[in-house]
């Protein structure tokens, strides 16, 4: 049976509507599409877990700033179907930014706090626009269960907070990153660097297990995240914007690893903004 694609949101609820009829639960993987194994490795787990596996593709303008790459965002739809089908996904909402966002829109979610760190500094506005479209797609949706990367960490835990408040019933589902054999996540951003950057790439990634080690160790954190930050640019980084050591929940500073933490990473490569994250 080959896999359907829809494309407004009343479609959706009629489909999802037989599946629920019929006593399926349903896994929802959200996606900007140019997919690659990080977000099939997510509808891997949605066929394990559930009955019907919806995949959406939108490249959700609300969470681009200003000058950023909503433009230049890769985007090749019949291939994210095709990688769709194959992996056995069973259905992929693709909506236009008009069915989304019709004329009128104007609410938005914001998760101030967890949402005004980190990504939410750099990127003034882009928790709002992913909370605000998450919240839609959960709500369009009503899956039993929703996957999301580890890659994406902040965001992670945004959308826990969002569904906790907003009284979605969904279960959030974090899922390990996907990286490649020398270390770098896979991301859809990846695209954009050269051979060269490329080679440089994984240089995030050992960064930011060096500083997990280290703090492991014993290391004052202060002085791990300068060292990797400095190794970054020295390995060809333009601007780092943070190599920081956080609480694993609360994404609060921490000044040692007593309590379950995450090292969280951002940097610039040539075009390409990369981001990371480990455990400590
Ligand atoms: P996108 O960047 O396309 O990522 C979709 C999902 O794939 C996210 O949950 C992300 O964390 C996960 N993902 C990406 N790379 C991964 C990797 N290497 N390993 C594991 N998972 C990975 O994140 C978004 O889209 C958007 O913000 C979205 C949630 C769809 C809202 O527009």
């Amino acid at each position: 049976m080959s896999i359907e694609i829809v494309r407004t949101v009343a479609d959706l609820r009629v489909r999802l509507g037989d599946w629920k009829c019929s006593a399926r639960t349903i896994g929802l993987v959200p996606t900007m599409g140019s997919l690659h194994d990080g977000h099939l490795s997510l509808v891997r787990r949605s066929l394990a877990a559930t009955g019907r596996t919806c995949l959406t593709l939108f490249v959700n303008p609300g969470q681009f700033g200003a000058g950023e790459d909503l433009a230049a965002y890769p985007r090749d739809e019949a291939a994210d179907v095709a990688l769709a089908e194959a992996e056995g996904a069973h259905l992929v909402f693709a909506p236009t930014a008009d069915d989304m966002y019709p004329e009128g829109f104007a609410t938005q979610v914001a998760v101030p706090g967890l949402g005004d760190m980190l990504e939410g500094e750099h990127r003034p506005g882009f928790f709002i626009g992913v909370a605000t479209v998450v919240a839609k797609l959960l709500v369009q949706a009503l899956p039993e269960c929703a996957f999301f990367g580890d890659k994406d960490y902040q965001q992670l835990l945004v959308i826990r907070r969002l569904v906790i408040d907003l009284d979605i019933p969904v279960a959030i589902e974090g899922c390990p990153i996907v990286r490649e054999p020398d270390g770098l996540a896979l991301a859809s951003r990846n695209a954009y660097l050269t051979a060269d950057e490329r080679r440089r790439a994984p240089a995030l990634y050992q960064a930011i297990s060096g500083v997990a080690k280290d703090i492991t160790g014993g290391a004052d954190v202060a002085r791990a995240c300068a060292g990797a930050t400095k190794a970054l640019l020295e390995a060809g980084f333009s601007a780092v914007d943070y190599v920081t050591v956080r609480d694993a929940e609360t994404l609060k500073p921490v000044s040692d690893a007593s309590r379950p933490a995450r090292v969280l990473a951002a940097a610039q490569l040539g075009k390409a903004r990369l981001i990371d994250n480990v455990a400590v």
